[in-house]
């Protein structure tokens, strides 16, 4: 597919019903990823001034949690290509009493400030760039020489069995469910540790560490169905589906996620890069 074809696709996605199922559902989604949150933000040295620029932020959660770390005169940009993500930010930063600002934008091609900022991160907003290379050597024109950059991406689906639980048992019922395609951009698109490393490489990136961590996440058992009915394949598919489609594709789903439960909870495991680079 076209880089063109694959922007719009993603502005699409983002602004349509994915960036709207982000925005509904922030209270729980910030609840499940904080372990995520605390991981990302670890090189935010309590107090260092930063200035900091968080890439596909949606919400703002990340870039909330950087800003009550760094202190004065540091700062944090959220920039997300998302309208709906980035009108939530801006509304929870309102009463939030911090240094933070929220910039509607496609980071791969925003002509951002040179060299402005000394980190650069991101929790699960970098792996949807049509053209990886020009997106992290725009990223690298912004960050000043020598300035950090830790990004927490998905590792493959197969050590993620937990995000492709609902697809796997909606197969039969929901036969037009896309593919996965490895390598492109999508959940999964930064699979590939070897490529990873290439894209940064060749986008001016260097000290490059890709590390995986196994991160513990849960989340509430009466929030299961909310979440596989909005989120992922099945949950873009089910809209368009008739009435006794839809309660089989809860029924069938809500039991294949059944050695998930533990009482009250569902416990699952995100297996992630933790990668970390310096601007060359
Ligand atoms: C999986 S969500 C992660 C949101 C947020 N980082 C978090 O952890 O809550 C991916 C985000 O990347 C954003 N995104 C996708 N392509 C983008 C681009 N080219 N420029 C900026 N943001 C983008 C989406 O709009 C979405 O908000």
């Amino acid at each position: 597919m076209a880089t063109e074809s694959r922007t719009h696709e993603q502005s699409s996605r983002w602004n349509g019903r994915s960036g709207q199922v982000w925005v509904q559902s922030q209270g729980l989604l910030d609840q499940v990823m904080k372990p995520l949150e605390e991981l990302l933000v670890q090189p935010v040295i309590a107090g260092s001034g930063l200035r900091i620029l968080d890439v596909g932020c949606g919400a703002g959660a990340t870039t909330f949690a950087a800003a009550r770390r760094v202190g004065a005169p540091g700062s944090c940009v959220g920039v997300d290509i998302s309208e709906p993500m980035i009108d939530a930010a801006r509304e929870r930063a309102a009463d939030a009493g911090l240094p933070v600002s929220f910039l509607l934008a496609d980071a791969q091609t925003y002509d951002f400030e040179p060299a402005r900022f000394d980190l650069i991160m991101s929790r699960f907003g970098v792996m949807f760039f049509p053209d990886p290379v020009a997106a992290f050597t725009n990223l690298r024109a912004a960050a000043r020489p020598g300035a950090a950059l830790r990004l927490l991406v998905w590792r493959g689906p197969q050590d993620n069995p937990f995000m492709t639980t609902a697809e796997r048992a909606a197969a039969p019922l929901l036969p037009d469910l896309p593919a996965r395609v490895p390598d492109a951009p999508g959940q999964f698109g930064f699979a590939d540790d070897q490529r990873v490393h290439g894209i940064l490489t060749e986008s001016g990136w260097s000290d490059i560490a890709i590390r995986p961590a196994d991160v513990e996440c849960a989340m509430p058992e009466d929030a299961l169905i909310h979440y596989f009915t909005h989120f992922g394949p099945v949950g873009l598919a089910l809209p368009e589906v008739d009435e006794s489609t839809r309660a089989r594709v809860i029924e069938v789903v809500r039991a294949a996620f059944e050695p998930f439960v533990r009482g009250d909870q569902v416990r699952y495991t995100a297996a992630c890069w933790v990668i970390d680079a310096h601007a060359a």
